[in-house]
């Protein structure tokens, strides 16, 4: 006798089963709470996939409009907030497709020659596409706002640190470019891996392709996977259609390089706005207070971000593990890859932005700048270089300096307050003119090589970037 069909039914359960799921199962294995957010995508493939059809003859004009109508209809009703979902239909594509099919029976004709499993690879490339374009725009605005800041304040000098013992002296304007030149390279990331995300997967159906007369070039190109010449770019195996994630593993990958670039950005942040370093000042609304100590005033936007880059290192590490072992073609198992995925998405963008919007209302304490960047021995090794130029050679020049060090030290002397005849008394090279090795403007301006932390280079690099991010 035949069983009165359930909702489910209407599209993946008819006829082979007897049953629904068990409800634990149905709520075990329902991905519509995560996937919903696919839904744009969703029926952008399916109005691509059924003007095919119509060209390919499967439905007709009436047919292709009923459907395409539809579909939109849904659309604005979910945009709209007004679209219900339901769990029993497991997920975002048989929800969107049995509503569309309770509405117009063409609706029925839709899944000629796709499977959920080319679906979901196609939806989640289309969506991923949009999010990398998005993201992208998001680190420029943070490269600009990192060049904003350095150009607030392009004679600042700070003490350049190697384990987190102070080093040489720096521009601060040229430590923010060291994070302006990590995000290029992120962003160059991101737009190679979309090129591999640009490619369409509609066609493989389950895993073997379909043997109707499918049109997959005209199904890409509608969706706008094309080359630069326009040429339509689709998958070349079925089964690598199918069940290939790379292009979600080389995203959660850059997301993840860019987390760990925005952590050691943070890091910085947090050290130079403790009252040790005392370099920045964080506006309140950037800032929090501790519920015990009136006088507390934390970074925890830094501090969140650096956090943050945990989960998304995390998320770059389930993935690698869900597919390693996974054989060969889909698998439920896949259906896991997306909250990851989205997780790494949403997480890395609102890093991305609340970092661009801290530094934005971030003031440079330029007092505190110049005392810590008027310590002497950040010049030692300007002293060397000074020898150097006299014919010493450098190994003796580093060796010497540091006999004059230890020397200042011992006799709680600053290293530019030593007396010629102190200086001679260690070595005989030093004349007159080292006095002139402490001035640290004329320092700055000795540093002339391409890259350095010169005056004149970081003039020319923060120009560079204004010009590069189209600021004015
Ligand atoms: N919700 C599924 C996923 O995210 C869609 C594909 C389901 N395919 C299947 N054969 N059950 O992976």
């Amino acid at each position: 006798m035949a069983r009165t069909p359930r909702p489910s039914d209407v599209v993946s359960r008819s006829g082979r089963f007897t049953s629904g799921p068990a409800a634990d199962v149905a709520a075990f294995s329902e991905s519509i709470s995560f996937d919903w957010r696919l839904w744009r995508h969703d029926i952008q493939g399916s109005i691509a996939h059924a003007t095919m059809l119509r060209s390919a003859g499967i439905l007709t004009e009436a047919e292709l409009k009923a459907i395409r109508d539809g579909l939109q209809e849904i659309g604005a009703e979910i945009e709209a907030g007004k679209f219900t979902w339901k769990p029993e239909l497991e997920d975002v594509h048989m929800n969107i497709e049995a509503e569309l099919t309770r509405r117009v029976p063409a609706g029925a004709k839709l899944h000629t020659g796709r499977s959920r499993n080319d679906q979901v690879a196609l939806d989640v490339r289309l969506w991923l596409r949009d999010e990398i374009d998005a993201l992208a725009g998001e680190l420029r605005l943070l490269q600009r706002s990192l060049v904003q800041l350095g150009r607030r304040h392009p004679a600042v000098i700070i003490p350049g640190y190697t384990h987190l013992q102070r080093a040489q002296p720096v521009f601060f304007a040229h430590h923010l470019l060291a994070y302006v030149e990590m995000f290029a390279r992120d962003l160059g990331r991101l737009a190679d891996g979309r090129e591999r995300t640009n490619v369409c997967p509609l066609g493989s159906g389950a895993i073997a392709g379909s043997t109707l007369p499918l049109d997959r070039a005209l199904v890409a190109k509608q969706l706008g996977f094309v080359d630069s010449l326009g040429k339509a770019r689709v998958t070349q195996n079925s089964m690598d259609g199918v069940s290939d994630r790379d292009f979600m593993i080389e995203f959660c990958s850059t997301s993840a390089l860019i987390a760990v670039h925005l952590s050691r950005l943070s890091e910085d942040i947090i050290l130079w706005v403790s009252s040790e370093f005392g370099f920045i000042r964080i506006a309140d609304a950037y800032t929090t207070g501790s519920s015990l100590m009136p006088q507390k005033k934390n970074p925890d936007v830094a501090e969140l971000t650096r956090g943050k880059s945990g989960r998304v290192i995390g998320n770059l590490m389930a993935l690698l593990t869900l597919l390693k072992g996974l054989p060969m073609t889909y698998n439920r198992d896949l259906q896991e890859d997306k909250e990851r995925l989205f997780d790494t998405a949403d997480t890395v963008r609102r890093c991305v932005r609340l970092t661009a919007a801290m530094l934005d209302n971030t003031t440079v304490r330029e007092a505190a700048c110049a005392a810590a960047a008027a310590d002497p021995l950040l010049l030692a090794t300007d002293l060397a270089d000074y020898l150097v130029l006299k014919g010493m050679p450098f190994r003796k020049a580093h060796h010497v300096v540091g006999a004059v060090v230890g020397y200042a030290e011992s006799n709680s002397k600053p290293l530019n307050k030593l007396t010629l005849a102190e200086f001679k008394s260690i070595d005989t090279t030093f004349t007159e003119d080292v006095t002139s090795v402490f001035d640290l403007k004329e320092a700055m301006a000795r540093r002339k090589l391409p890259g350095s932390p010169g005056t004149r280079e970081v003039k020319r690099q923060l120009d560079q970037w204004t010009r590069l991010l189209a600021m004015k």
